[in-house]
């Protein structure tokens, strides 16, 4: 046991303390205004206080459903895109075995996923992994309306039905979409799904701790109550009564804004273990689509190290001076492997002979913040003490309020995402879809001229 620490020494060298306590000046406010539902984008703030209002008898009837699917499906395919798939993805990869996806059985549920792209190839072929297996779909959308899930969810559905039979595929599907709204709520009612709901005030990137995310992690065996406890206690220790220099989410959103006034326009999520690489993912999406408008904020990108530092290491030694680094450090390994001695030595890696892998890792971490700082890259790290559903459930709460503070001290809306509107009209125009005839006639003549 321990803490989420977080390690702000390595970029004093590139903002001076004056520059964040500017910034920390302004967290009180911002985080009073989630709290109190004040600021910019209020109707969407219901994920504050989720935590604290997911209720035993909420979480058991997650738990439930999970079981019974368990009990149905080697294989259960979570069909969603964006905020309705990453936040799952991201605990689920970063709790499971490193092959644990290699045996599915029943009771060892393996998820897989759809709707989050729309290759041909792709879903030909998971059709084609899916043929005679012991499966089930957990569809979810927000709008009920999102073409990626929508399509995917018409092929998996007609597959289910062929193999199982219309009532017995209804049994193997269960829904998760608005209380009233949209195409996919009609459906479920229309064909008896089991459903739950996401609430009108969580938007998709802060869903995690909704059944959105705690169904498909529960499905794949992990425990949504310690996660959910793990986020209970970030929320008491970012809470607005908590004094700003103890909240750390108040200090990375003061941190990260600091060097972004002063150039550093990309923050690298790194890690040092592959289990949190959706973590990155899942973050970049709840950064760059709460941030990203209005002409500013942070471009949020990531890398795995020390994989990436044979790929990507060199461009952040030495490229452009516009970014700083995000580390999220694991203090303590699931398990331990010791360098066995070699009695010729021909490799020379006898001088770490007895010692654990995870040394030699934890050393390529500082001596690459190190050789950063050196080049130009401030360095924020933020350690948790091991990979499990408790640390899991704090980090992701962290990440969401330091999120709203940091999107208010950038004075945007931070829970809209206006921008990616834009290509849904074209494909649409492009595809013929009714109700967008003008748009069609607009495109194809500007396509023409150029
Ligand atoms: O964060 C968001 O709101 C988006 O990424 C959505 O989650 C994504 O577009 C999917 O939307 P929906 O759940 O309505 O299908």
């Amino acid at each position: 046991m321990g803490n989420i620490k977080l390690e702000l020494g390595g970029i004093a060298k590139f903002v001076n303390q004056n520059e964040i306590d500017n910034f920390l000046a302004l967290a009180p406010v911002c985080n009073s205004a989630l709290h109190e539902k004040t600021g910019k984008g209020n109707d969407y703030l219901g994920w504050v206080n989720l935590p604290n209002e997911i209720s035993d008898k909420q979480l058991a009837d997650v738990n439930e459903t999970a079981n019974n699917l368990r009990k149905l499906a080697e294989i259960v395919v979570v069909i969603g895109i964006g905020g309705s798939y990453l936040g799952a993805k991201a605990v689920i990869d970063s709790l499971s075995g490193s092959f644990d996806y290699a045996t599915p059985s029943i009771g060892n549920t393996q998820i897989i996923y759809a709707g989050h792209n729309i290759s041909e190839d792709y879903l030909f072929e998971l059709k084609k992994y899916l043929e005679n297996k012991k499966w089930a779909i957990i569809v979810i959308s927000k709008s009920g309306t999102t073409t990626e899930p929508a399509l995917a969810f018409r092929l998996l559905k007609n597959d289910l039905e062929q193999q199982f039979g219309k009532a017995e595929a209804a049994k193997r599907i269960v829904a998760i979409t608005d209380e009233s709204k949209g195409a996919l709520r009609k459906l479920s009612e229309n064909e008896g799904y089991k459903t739950f709901v996401i609430p009108d005030d969580v938007g998709g990137r802060y869903s995690v701790l909704t059944p959105v995310g705690l169904l498909p992690i529960a499905v794949a065996g992990f425990d949504i109550n310690k996660l959910v406890a793990g986020a209970k206690k970030m929320y008491a220790e970012t809470d607005n009564s908590v004094s700003i220099d103890q909240n750390l989410a108040a200090k990375y959103a003061a941190a990260r804004n600091a060097l972004y006034v002063k150039g550093k326009t990309t923050e690298i999520m790194v890690n040092y273990n592959p289990k949190l690489h959706f973590i990155a993912e899942w973050w970049k999406q709840l950064y760059g689509e709460s941030e990203g408008k209005e002409e500013k904020g942070i471009f949020p990108a990531s890398v795995n190290f020390t994989t990436d530092l044979h790929s990507m290491g060199q461009y952040i030694q030495e490229g452009l001076r516009n970014i700083f680094e995000t580390v999220v450090s694991v203090n303590n390994t699931k398990y331990k492997v010791q360098v066995p001695k070699d009695e010729h030595d021909l490799d020379s890696l006898n001088f770490l002979a007895g010692r654990n892998v995870d040394d030699v890792n934890k050393m390529a971490e500082l001596g690459t913040k190190l050789a950063h700082i050196d080049g130009g890259v401030p360095n924020i790290r933020i350690e948790i003490p091991e990979i499990s559903e408790f640390y899991i459930g704090q980090l992701i709460y962290f990440f969401e309020k330091a999120c709203g503070i940091s999107g208010y001290m950038l004075d945007v809306n931070p829970f809209d995402q206006p921008g990616v509107e834009g290509y849904k009209k074209n494909m649409f125009a492009l595809l013929g879809k009714p109700g967008f005839e003008e748009d069609t006639l607009a495109i194809n003549k500007r396509l023409q001229a150029e």
